[in-house]
């Protein structure tokens, strides 16, 4: 009687376990632990001490990049400030310093209508919004400008963007897949209810988008646009929205640095852990004052 428990014991726990096994790793790709960063707003002529101080820092960001083991990074759009040639350039001219893959997304200050739209994959050879797995991670990349615009020349670019991101998570919920998810803005940047400003996806969208989040679990949201460095919860706790400055100009105490990530289990809840790393050999930190003006605007009014 005892042995016969301790079988059906041991059929119920191997069931279980291979039942989590298949739920939590992904169909193909298995998990297995890996590492990665995020690179806040690189904006080349941005920064309070010229274009070639951004540039510099953004050397420094590679050179710290590569003494690191990551498997790829992202980098949470913004690449220059202004798409002024010799900007565009630097950029060009620094980026394979970079060791590991860096998937680029844009920011407002990349894309701001169509045809700058067009222009961001001539420039950086990438799409503006991709998808791709990872060790049984699912990583999504969003052109947050298209994403949360109603200027109507993108109109069509936006319904087609959150077609694509329904099933980007569909499909990554299909492969039991863990799902992070970047872009440029700040999905809320307080709670999740606050009123629209100019860091935020507007609440015209953000039910919309937060639903999607919280329906397909998603734990992990990179992001930038804000010049700050801090991390943001769900209301419910149930993700985190981390926030870095950059290399190019900072609002708060927090200087120039890095998101380093570690993905230890493929349970993107306990799994993932983040510690803020600031850009070495950067030998004046001055914090800026004031807040950025002139940024290029993706709203109809
Ligand atoms: C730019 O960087 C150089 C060297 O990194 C530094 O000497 C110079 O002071 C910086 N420029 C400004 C205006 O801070
Ligand atoms: C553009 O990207 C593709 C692959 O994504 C690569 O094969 C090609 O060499 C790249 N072209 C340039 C000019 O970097
Ligand atoms: C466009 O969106 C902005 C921000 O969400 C809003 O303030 C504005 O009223 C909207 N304009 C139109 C024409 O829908």
């Amino acid at each position: 009687m005892k042995g016969l428990a301790f079988f059906v014991f041991g059929v119920v726990a191997c069931f279980f376990q291979t039942v989590l096994a298949v739920k939590k790793c992904g169909h193909n790709d298995g998990f297995r632990p890996f590492r990665f960063c995020q690179l806040g707003d690189i904006q080349i002529g941005f920064g309070l001490d010229g274009w070639q101080n951004d540039t510099y820092r953004m050397h420094l960001a590679a050179q710290q990049v590569n003494a690191q083991d990551f498997d790829f990074c992202i980098a949470v759009g913004d690449l220059t400030n202004d798409r002024f040639s010799y900007e565009i350039q630097a950029f060009q001219d620094t980026f394979p310093e970079f060791e590991p893959e860096i998937h680029l997304l844009p920011g407002n200050h990349d894309i701001s209508d169509v045809a700058t739209l067009k222009q961001f994959s001539v420039d950086y050879n990438v799409s503006d919004h991709s998808a791709f797995s990872h060790n049984g991670y699912r990583f999504i990349m969003l052109n947050s400008i298209t994403l949360i615009s109603n200027l109507t020349e993108f109109q069509d670019y936006t319904h087609a963007e959150w077609r694509w991101f329904e099933k980007e998570l569909e499909s990554a919920a299909k492969h039991r897949e863990e799902i992070i998810v970047s872009h440029h803005h700040l999905p809320f940047e307080f709670t999740e209810d606050e009123p629209d400003s100019y860091w935020t996806f507007p609440n015209r969208v953000r039910g919309k988008y937060l639903e999607l989040i919280k329906k397909y679990d998603v734990r992990h949201i990179l992001v930038g646009h804000r010049h700050e460095t801090k991390n943001i919860y769900a209301t419910d706790n149930s993700f985190t929205i981390y926030v870095v400055a950059g290399t190019a100009r900072f609002f708060d105490t927090n200087g120039f640095g890095i998101n380093y990530f570690d993905v230890s289990s493929c349970d993107s809840a306990t799994g993932v852990s983040q510690e803020y790393v600031h850009l070495q050999g950067v030998t004046h930190m001055k914090r800026s004052l004031g807040l950025p003006n002139g940024c290029p605007d993706i709203f109809a009014h």
